[in-house]
């Protein structure tokens, strides 16, 4: 049994025999190394419940926990501290049996089996004809690393991009390209969209002096919903260079969706399938009219209103994301987890829209989520994608391989995109995505701070030990060191990375289920500084440990490596 499970087990007991029921037991990973491997509240809980003193609480309950100590056969200590936590040690012996289990596990070593559970994770979602903004990117890198965690932990993952490829923009678009645009540049471009972007502008540019042209924008649009060939065309076009481009980025990024043949559901595919939705709102009687427009009007007004549907009859972004969600329960499953990873500044628009997914009986509590992103700051300023200080995405990409390539020794241009990339990823990601980040690279590229290029380093270490030492590190076992006499000389530092080493499944777990991949990465910095330390403190190759500090080894950098991968972030052999 696992020596979680075995704690669980028994503190229920302890609490049972002594009487408290019906206290929730939580069990966490003491962020201080000198407070055990695993940290219990349930004395502080139960204290409140019971109006006693917590101290005293948990010192009955460890001394119950001792005598049940049959019960805790891969605990060494259990104690109590004030104010009333309860910490436990695991045996030495457990950590060297799990170490054993996780070179068996080697690359699925944080992975477990399936589960029924079923999600759709939608991320990236740019718009057609506009830039890839930094906040896709956000989008992009988080929602991919999120859906791996989460096909880690054993749900179904789908993955859907629901691109911005509908709505009365493209009308003004169409005009602009008919009027100032050339088709066959378009076409040759392998930067499509600045062009359609530079377009886009003029348009408005020529409406402030001409507001006709606002006019004229609406009937083109108009035109490409009543499914006229040539507005259709013009729109498919500015998918297709608009694709090209974003494809590219993906291909980067080494990011892929599995939905609607890898393209993703765009709100053009829902053009069809919102009368349903108007409908199913009529029968529910949640549509009001104001003004001759229609919206939703929550009870007690605890969200502005939600338009769905303009005066003109003109369906809206909102109005297509409820297709989405009534047709993603229907492909998927009545119990399907949706997750939108999207910018923080849509936050009161996805209350509002799981508010009325919850009014029309589609979703219950706990099926929707949106994880939201902060902003990119660069230089104390908002990077914005309007008017003039568009940043482009495609040039901040070749600056970090530039900036990397720098920094490795290794003058392998595959390397310098890994580490590139791998640095902006982890730059992304080692923070709670809601706050917003600074964009500097000095940081962002630092191999000495908590960054990509660190823990790369640190992987690149552990291979080249590795590759030195006589050790044959697949033949190796830990078996050969459950001598009690050996396990009592480990060093602190080797201690220290066994403890941390095998906690890795459990924290793959939590990360996945607070859809929070920052956890994992304060986790896999912790360990890389662990093993620098180490790395520095103690001979490896030809120690009388060899052996061991062998295994700690490559098990240091599985962990790694595996790690890197569930973040979407590459580990090359060398650098
Ligand atoms: N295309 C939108 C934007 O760029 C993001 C779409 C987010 N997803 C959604 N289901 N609404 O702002």
């Amino acid at each position: 049994m696992l020596a979680k499970e075995e704690i669980l087990i028994s503190l229920k007991k302890a609490l049972d025999e002594m009487g408290i029921k019906d206290v929730k037991i939580s069990l966490e990973h003491p962020k201080i190394e000198a407070h055990g491997d695993y940290s219990t509240n349930v004395a502080l809980v139960a204290s409140k419940i019971l109006k006693k003193n917590p101290f005293d609480l948990a010192l009955e309950l460890v001394e119950k926990l001792n005598s049940l100590h049959s019960t805790l056969p891969n605990i060494d200590k259990v104690e109590a501290v004030k104010p009333g936590f309860i910490n436990f040690w695991l045996s030495k012996e457990y950590l060297t049996k799990e170490l054993q289990e996780a070179i068996d596990k080697g690359i699925n070593f944080g992975t477990q089996s399936k589960t029924t559970t079923k999600t759709v994770v939608e991320y990236s979602s740019p718009n057609i004809a506009k830039p890839f903004t930094v906040g896709h990117l956000r989008s992009t890198i988080i929602g991919d690393a999120i859906a791996n965690l989460l096909e880690a932990i054993g749900w179904t993952v789908y993955r859907d991009n629901h691109l911005g490829d509908w709505g009365t923009q493209f009308g003004k678009q169409i005009y602009a390209i008919k009027e100032w645009g050339n088709e066959s540049e378009l076409d040759k471009s392998d930067r499509p969209i600045k062009l359609l972007v530079d377009l886009y502008v003029k348009f408005h540019e020529e409406a402030e002096k001409n507001p006709s042209l606002e006019e004229k924008g609406r009937k083109w649009f108009k035109k490409l919903e009543d499914g006229d060939i040539e507005a259709k065309r013009l729109w498919e076009k500015c998918v297709v260079w608009s694709l090209k481009e974003f494809k590219k980025i993906y291909e980067e990024l080494g990011v892929k969706f599995t939905e609607n043949n890898g393209t993703g559901y765009g709100e053009s595919f829902f053009e069809d399938k919102m009368g349903i939705v108007i409908s199913d709102l009529e029968k529910k009687g949640l549509l009001k009219e104001s003004e001759g427009a229609r919206l939703v009007f929550f009870p007690k007004d605890k969200y502005p209103p939600l338009m769905i549907m303009k005066q003109d009859g003109a369906t809206l972004y909102a109005t297509r994301d409820l297709a989405t969600d009534k047709f993603r329960l229907e492909k998927y499953g009545k119990d399907v987890v949706v997750i939108n990873e999207v910018g923080a500044e849509q936050s009161l628009y996805f209350k509002q829209l799981f508010e009325v997914e919850k009014l029309l009986g589609w979703y219950k509590e706990g099926q929707r989520i949106h994880i939201k992103h902060g902003l990119y700051r660069f230089k104390d300023k908002k990077m914005s994608t309007r008017k003039g200080n568009t940043i482009w995405l495609e040039d901040v990409l070749a600056e970090a391989e530039k900036r990397a390539a720098g920094l490795a020794k290794d003058k392998d241009l595959l390397v310098a995109k890994e580490v590139g990339i791998g640095a902006i990823k982890w730059n992304d990601l080692k923070k709670n995505s809601e706050q917003d980040i600074v964009f500097d690279w000095d940081e962002i590229l630092n191999m000495q701070g908590n960054s990509g290029p660190y823990l790369q380093y640190t992987f690149a270490r552990t291979q080249s030990v590795l590759a030195k030492t006589g050790i044959d590190s697949g033949q190796a076992r830990m078996t050969s060191f459950w001598g009690a006499e050996r396990l009592r000389n480990l060093k602190p530092e080797e201690v220290s990375l066994l403890r941390t080493l095998i906690k890795f499944p459990e924290v793959v777990e939590e990360a996945g289920k607070n859809f929070a991949p920052n956890i994992l990465c304060n986790y896999l910095f912790d360990l890389a500084q662990k093993f620098n330390l180490f790395y520095e403190k103690h001979k490896i190759i030809g120690s009388e440990n060899e052996e061991l500090r062998t295994l700690l080894t490559k098990v240091v950098g599985q962990t790694i490596k595996n790690g890197l991968n569930l973040l979407g972030i590459q580990a090359p052999e060398k650098m």
